[in-house]
């Protein structure tokens, strides 16, 4: 331990995510040919409504803070689309925007955690939330589901994990790493079991687009779930707009955005001015058509992705779960190697390409593998991982 940094930040770990990145950047930089596979954001550029609409707001002046929880106008986009899109109905002052969706969950951890409540997480799951959990000293309860049912949390599995110290239930849906999708009777099951708890759920919609041959529905769209839960998305992966940094909670509950909104004013203040213009186009429909051939070349992605490994690995040495969203194939190695950073950083030596380990998302035995990049670097990256495997 550090005697001068907080003992908050020591438990902390850094993203593997970035991590994997950081690595292929530095093996290129020395001269190796790379294939990144790890990062978790889309390859398109941003819809032209959208750069339409932050272009004309810089020339409008839109120079000034805005409100700490995000312009009116903003705001009442975000209703009425979660109203159209979601079928939830938020009162424009329980939405609190901020700069990304990352930011408003790290702001929703610290703003409902004491020390000794529970968060439960079911695992695989992305890296960031039992690092949240825990840095606001909570303890991260992982339910650990299982791969034949899609690694979807049962609601055997969500009963046997609550005590009376689970504060937050989190449901991300679809799924970073696995791409399962929750129907909306899987859910409804989930609110009969939390019926007379006092946990919240948070709902991570950061995906919600980005489905394939499935539905989406939204958590609080289950009329059980409605008060409880905190739904959370924004348009970095929908609108290939991650650098852009726009995130959002919804909250039927006014004490939970009152409470996000105090610390975001002590904090960062208000989500960029210019990008909170933008983002209108992004939600009031300019921009649907753009989005929409985002996801069907995902989908073709996911396709062509899949129809590889069948084809190069005939004897399934690796399983591939069959993402139904989000833009991940969630891939086991057990066959060859149960440890999963040995797997990724021995493909990554050996053949350039970058993944992300599966202890990074609490499930060891896999990797992490993104079809947000083109199709040739897919076709490439498959053979050397297929070849890689061959020779283990
Ligand atoms: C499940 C999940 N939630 C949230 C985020 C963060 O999104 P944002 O860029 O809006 O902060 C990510 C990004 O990787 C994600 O995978």
């Amino acid at each position: 331990m550090h005697q001068f940094l907080s003992e908050r930040i020591q438990i902390m770990e850094e993203s593997l995510t970035l991590a994997m990145t950081q690595k292929a950047r530095e093996l290129k930089a020395a001269g190796r040919e790379t294939l990144s596979f790890s990062a978790g954001e889309p390859d398109f550029d941003v819809p032209q409504a959208v750069k339409d609409a932050a272009i004309a707001a810089i020339k409008s002046g839109a120079n000034k803070y805005t409100n700490v929880s995000g312009t009116d106008e903003l705001r009442e986009a975000i209703a009425a689309k979660l109203k159209r899109e979601n079928h939830i109905g938020y009162a424009p002052k329980n939405i609190v925007v901020s700069s990304g969706a990352k930011h408003s969950l790290f702001q929703l951890f610290a703003v409902l955690l004491n020390h000794g409540d529970e968060v439960i997480i079911p695992t695989p799951a992305w890296v960031s939330y039992p690092e949240m959990a825990r840095y606001h000293g909570a303890k991260d309860v992982l339910v650990r589901t299982k791969a034949e049912n899609d690694f979807k949390m049962t609601p055997d599995e969500l009963r046997a994990a609550i005590s009376p110290r689970a504060k937050l239930v989190v449901i991300c849906s679809p799924s970073n790493p696995t791409g399962s999708v929750y129907s909306a009777e899987e859910i409804a099951a989930f609110g009969e079991i939390l019926r007379g708890t006092n946990a919240f759920v948070v709902s991570d919609e950061i995906y919600e687009k980005l489905v394939y041959g499935v539905k989406f529905i939204s958590t609080a769209a289950v009329s059980d779930l409605f008060d409880r839960t905190i739904t959370v998305n924004g348009l970095s992966k929908c609108a290939a707009m991650t650098g852009w940094r726009l995130g959002y909670l919804a909250t039927a509950n006014a004490e939970i955005a009152k409470a996000v909104t105090k610390l975001q004013s002590q904090s960062t203040t208000n989500a960029s001015s210019i990008v909170q213009k933008a983002a209108i186009a992004a939600l009031d429909g300019r921009a649907d058509a753009d989005m929409e051939a985002m996801r069907k070349r995902f989908e073709a992605r996911r396709d062509l992705a899949l129809s590889l490994f069948e084809k190069l690995d005939p004897l399934k040495t690796l399983k591939v779960v069959k993402p139904q969203g989000a833009f991940y194939l969630f891939v086991s190695h057990e066959a060859v190697e149960k440890d999963s950073m040995k797997f990724c950083l021995d493909l990554l030596e050996k053949t350039g390409v970058a993944t992300v380990p599966g202890v990074g998302f609490e499930q060891e035995g896999y990797f992490r593998m993104s079809f947000a990049t083109d199709e040739k670097s897919i076709e490439k990256g498959i053979h050397l991982i297929a070849d890689f495997v061959k020779n283990y």
